[in-house]
């Protein structure tokens, strides 16, 4: 629900327990006047009340009592006096980059707006969520930039967005045009991010703020496997089930900044959006910028109730399409089967033995197309590998056993060693007059073109077209370096890396809008584009090329911080690190699948895995629809790490635990979490009867069944 109290000149944007409370201060200027717990509408007045004084900082000569140097500003600017981190940067055509902005106007309406071209929350149903856009204006340059934020009302989100217009005369350049900043009047926070590398993507990182700048950004192109787009602002001493944290998540897949800025008076102001060093974006009279949405959870129940408010908020108004609800096949990649090294026989063969086993889908990975036989020719030729597939044949016959048929692209890319690249050396992400860089022998694609998007769309299409495809792995395996495109005339080269983006998202857009049947899972060598931007297209993204269980934990773990179990791609591979079971539990908590050959199984394994297959699907609904509780985070301990999916009603749990390091002298009482502390639950298998009480306060010992090193064990709970 979102008020406006026009005595005191306050918007109120309520969630079912969080308040953002905004005030327009005498001279137009916009005050982030508070964010946290749910305040009740009487006493508003009392928050205007607190700015800090101010000595040796810049006023407007009418306003002399105030000072943006200060005050929490709601879309702070450049060079008006405030000296933090700002939000808005516009090069006037008069050279200058002060910024000013302020109040014009404002309206309220149920449900919300698209964000045209970009990926964004959503609602069904405009009863779920209400929108207050407030219109600034800056009155030099006329940009008017409007500030949309939508309350949702059946989750703590907060997803704010900046439309900015040039309604000035001249031409005017964009530096820095960010989605959000919240200003808050304390410094008693740590700040949580994740951060990576290919392999070792989203690990925990938590660090207490101080005076100065921190944060973090990417500059490679997209979200990247060494930053995620998240961060949360945890108060001192905030635990897992304790404390007022705050979490931010930019629904962007290119460059972003995430940074924190603590001043003088010890607030700490944090900022995200598109990371503004290289960015210049040209705005002629009458254009628009939009920028990616930025989405805001407060959660007074420690870092778990901050995860559950983004899961179930992604799951009801990220994820799209007629996979958001349905059952997602369960599938077998031939990757780390075997690499390139394929033909129609040998993929048959798995998909024979795969649906003895209970498998659903079988994706062909990379190396069907062109000449492709390892890793340095033919990206950009997406025509079907005759000498090595009849790949009719393959399909019909996977059909024909009742199993679906995946494959997989990597469309922003091109191989110097392509057909593509013979014909359009230019097509290639290039700065004129220096050579580009080579990564994984690739270079990438320029979808920042029409022309090129055309391309290599067409050629998506007519494989799609031509093959009955189920479902497509899109990869994206480099980082941008010489970042330029030969259409782009001088002036608009920072306008680059941001129509890149919006490339691929056009792609995205028109390939699951062509085929509304198709099970899109995103992929960057991994887990390199895994955020909101990309979930918006597909409602499940491969986690990690790294598919040791152990190091998974960390892995899963930290992606859980703000991604739902559903979206988290996780397969059982051939890695020996442990047995088949505890791979099971592991890839269990994500969207689960195979990664091997399954010819080469024993039959003991054989048999492990017809079981995970029926656990599978009889957690099925409950790990998707369920609530995660991290019960043990391997941040937290070396030696066990456990976690539980709790059914909505209470009414089921699944907890896992695995055994990371032999640890002599200890049973652990796990205590577990969100069950009812009233209700009797059975312990499926054994029959034993336990209070919800006596699990979560007196805790149940597991890890008696999970010993040794790599040991993992379930329990499965119902109430009776
Ligand atoms: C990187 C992905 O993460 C892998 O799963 C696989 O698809 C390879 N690329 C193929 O080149």
């Amino acid at each position: 629900m979102i008020t406006y109290n026009e005595q005191i000149r306050t918007f109120k944007l309520d969630t079912p327990r969080t308040s953002y409370v905004m005030g327009i201060r005498d001279g137009g200027f916009l005050l982030n006047l508070y964010y946290g717990r749910r305040l009740p509408d009487d006493d508003l007045w009392a928050l205007s009340n607190r700015l800090p004084s101010a000595s040796f900082s810049p006023s407007d000569p009418d306003y002399t009592d105030f000072s943006t140097d200060v005050a929490p500003m709601e879309y702070p600017t450049n060079g008006r006096g405030d000296f933090r981190v700002s939000a808005l940067s516009v090069r006037g055509a008069d050279g200058s980059s002060v910024t000013d902005l302020r109040y014009v106007s404002h309206r309220m309406f149920r449900g919300k707006p698209d964000l045209p071209g970009l990926p964004h929350l959503y609602a069904d149903d405009d009863s779920e969520c209400e929108t207050l856009e407030v219109t600034m204006r800056d009155p030099l340059t006329g940009v008017e930039a409007v500030l949309v934020y939508t309350a949702f009302e059946d989750c703590d989100v907060i997803a704010k967005h900046v439309r900015l217009t040039n309604r000035g005369g001249r031409t005017v350049k964009l530096e820095r045009a960010l989605s959000s900043c919240v200003d808050l009047p304390s410094m008693d926070f740590d700040l949580i991010t994740l951060w990576g590398r290919h392999a070792k993507e989203r690990q925990f990182e938590r660090r207490p703020i101080a005076r100065g700048l921190q944060g973090i950004r990417s500059k490679r192109g997209s979200s990247s496997h060494n930053h995620n787009p998240f961060a949360a602002l945890a108060q001192t001493g905030a635990t897992e089930t304790t404390g007022e944290v705050y979490g931010f998540n930019l629904v962007y897949s290119g460059n972003f900044t995430l940074t924190a800025e603590v001043d003088h008076n010890a607030s700490t102001r944090i900022v995200m959006g598109i990371d503004p060093s290289d960015f210049g974006w040209l705005l002629a009279p009458g254009e628009t910028f939009v920028t990616p949405e930025a989405v805001h959870v407060f959660s007074a129940d420690g870092l778990g109730g901050m995860s559950r408010v983004f899961h179930r908020c992604y799951g009801e108004h990220l994820i799209r399409g007629r996979w958001k609800t349905e059952k997602r096949p369960l599938l077998i990649n031939s990757w780390e089967a075997a690499y390139f090294d394929f033909d129609t026989d040998k993929l048959i063969s798995f998909a024979e033995r795969a649906r003895e086993l209970g498998i659903e889908m079988l994706v062909m990975d990379d190396g069907w197309f062109g000449k492709r036989d390892n890793d340095r020719s033919s990206l950009g030729d997406w025509f079907v590998n005759e000498k090595k597939l009849d790949l009719s044949r393959l399909i019909d016959y996977v059909h024909s056993m009742g199993l679906k048929f995946g494959i997989w692209y990597e469309p922003e890319m091109i191989s110097p060693d392509s057909d593509l690249y013979r014909a359009h050396p230019d097509w290639c992400v290039h700065v004129a007059g220096r050579t580009p860089s080579i990564a994984r022998h690739q270079y990438v694609l320029d979808v920042s073109r029409p022309d090129v998007r055309e391309n290599v769309y067409g050629q998506m299409r007519e494989v799609l077209c031509r093959y009955p495809i189920d479902y497509v792995k899109w990869d994206f395996n480099r980082n941008l370096s010489e970042a330029g495109s030969a259409l782009l005339p001088a002036e608009r080269s920072g306008e680059f890396f941001h129509r890149f983006v919006l490339g691929t998202y056009e792609l995205q857009d028109r390939l699951i809008r062509d085929f509304p049947a198709l099970l899109l899972e995103n992929c960057s060598g991994g887990g390199g584009r895994f955020d909101p931007g990309m979930l918006y297209y597909s409602p499940q993204i491969w986690a990690s090329d790294n598919t040791d269980p152990i190091e998974r934990l960390n892995i899963q773990f930290g992606t859980s911080l703000c991604y739902p179990a559903s979206s988290m791609g996780a397969h059982v591979s051939p890695c020996r690190r442990t047995g088949y079971r505890t791979k099971g539990d592991v890839a269990l908590w994500g969207t689960f699948g195979y990664e091997l050959d399954p010819n080469d199984l024993s039959e003991e394994e054989r048999e492990i895995i017809k079981e995970q297959v029926a656990e599978y699907h009889g957690y099925y609904e409950l790990i998707r629809r369920g609530d995660l509780y991290r019960l043990i985070c391997p941040w937290d301990n070396d030696f066990v790490s456990a976690w539980s999916f709790v059914s909505e009603d209470k009414r089921e749990a699944l907890v896992t635990l695995v055994r990371m390091r032999r640890q002599e002298e200890t049973l652990l009482h796990l205590k577990l979490q969100g069950l009812d502390p009233d209700a009797f639950y059975t312990v499926e298998g054994t029959g034993e009867r336990y209070s919800g009480a006596l699990l979560m306060y007196a805790g149940v010992e597991m890890t008696g069944a999970a010993w040794d090193d790599g040991d993992s064990c379930k329990l499965h709970l119902i109430a009776e």
